[in-house]
């Protein structure tokens, strides 16, 4: 008997549903099974639930290509666009699958979020071209090689997974967040914009901006554009230290970390504490005061004085060798 291709394809789904009608809004989970083409992407799935089995059920999307960016939501956790997200690679033993809105911006009602609080960061770092001057005829020009370094960012499509996924905006709101800071880059980098100083120091000091960002990697690992926002970041810190913003505390954490492993061979966190917040900042170093408290009563203090690493003088020489070819 030869094999058959399987015409469709059994989906289950677990969807967070929001109501806002409900008095002060009624959050609960809603369980679902469709059958779609075997290739049908998580969209396709959703879309099914709403025409055969709910019609109540909000979500959004136009394109259905991964260009609009309006479908991000999470799912099994983490942020995608779901009209490029295929069924099986998510799901290829017919498991069950977690959809819900995206994380760090407000529901408005089940899978759809507002993009206002993503707009407003992206309105802070003035995402236009600021040129010094305006040609009198023609346009103002740049040359290909610096157009196609903008082009990570350039591909950036507003679709809110990196801010959905960003850790350090999950505990501060104020945070600028992934992608107007992989926006502003993309202005700092751009030969024609006259406001590159300003701008780096603006972000520099900044409270919520570019030192804010922990590194995490949650916003390189969902971008569905390779924009990689994180890396973007590291470049703007980059250029913020050459342009001379050296006093914040970002700066500060950055320059003893490397010092302290480059002569101890390990990180001295004691002194870390009191570079990052400044020796003559009084009203922070109270601040950590109870912390070092706390971590005395548990054991957990680092020595004052720092332990040398038994391989520092390896670690020296990697420096140096690092050093050597900057
Ligand atoms: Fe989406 Fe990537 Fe742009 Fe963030 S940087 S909004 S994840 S395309
Ligand atoms: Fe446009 Fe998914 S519907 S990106």
């Amino acid at each position: 008997m030869p094999e058959t291709t399987p015409t469709t394809m059994h989906v289950k789904l677990k969807i967070k549903r929001f109501d806002p009608a409900e008095a002060g809004g009624k959050t609960w989970w809603q369980e679902y099974e469709v059958d779609v083409h075997p290739d049908s992407t998580v969209l396709d799935s959703l879309i099914e639930v709403r025409e055969q089995n709910d019609g109540t059920l909000a979500l959004r999307c136009a394109c259905r290509a991964s260009i609009c960016g309006s479908c991000g939501m999470k799912v099994n956790g983490s942020a995608k666009l779901v009209c490029k997200t295929r069924v099986v690679d998510v799901a290829p033993n017919g498991e069950q699958l977690t959809i819900e809105p995206m994380g760090n911006q407000h529901v408005v009602k089940d899978l759809v979020i507002s993009l206002d609080s993503f707009f407003s960061q992206i309105n802070r770092v003035e995402p236009f071209l600021q040129p010094s001057f305006v040609p009198e005829q023609g346009e103002y020009t740049a040359s290909n090689d610096s157009m196609e370094n903008l082009l990570t960012s350039m591909n950036c499509i507003m679709c809110g997974c990196c801010v959905s996924d960003c850790t350090v905006l999950e505990v501060d709101a104020n945070f600028i967040g992934p992608a107007a800071l992989a926006k502003a880059w993309r202005f700092t980098e751009d030969p024609r914009d006259s406001k590159r100083d300003e701008r780096l120091k603006n972000l520099n000091d900044e409270d919520g901006g570019m030192w804010d960002c922990t590194r995490c990697m949650k916003c390189v690992e969902v971008c569905p554009k390779g924009v990689a926002p994180m890396d973007r970041i590291m470049e703007l810190r980059e250029a913020a230290i050459e342009a001379g913003n050296t006093n914040t505390s970002g700066y500060r954490h950055t320059e003893s970390f490397y010092n302290s492993v480059k002569k101890n061979g390990r990180l001295d966190e004691t002194r870390l504490a009191i570079d990052s917040a400044g020796w003559t900042n009084i009203p922070r170093l109270l601040d950590l005061a109870p912390i070092g408290i706390a971590a005395m009563r548990k054991g957990k203090l680092p020595p004052l004085m720092p332990h040398k690493s038994e391989d520092h003088k390896k670690v020296k020489d990697l420096y140096k060798s690092v050093e050597d070819e900057a």
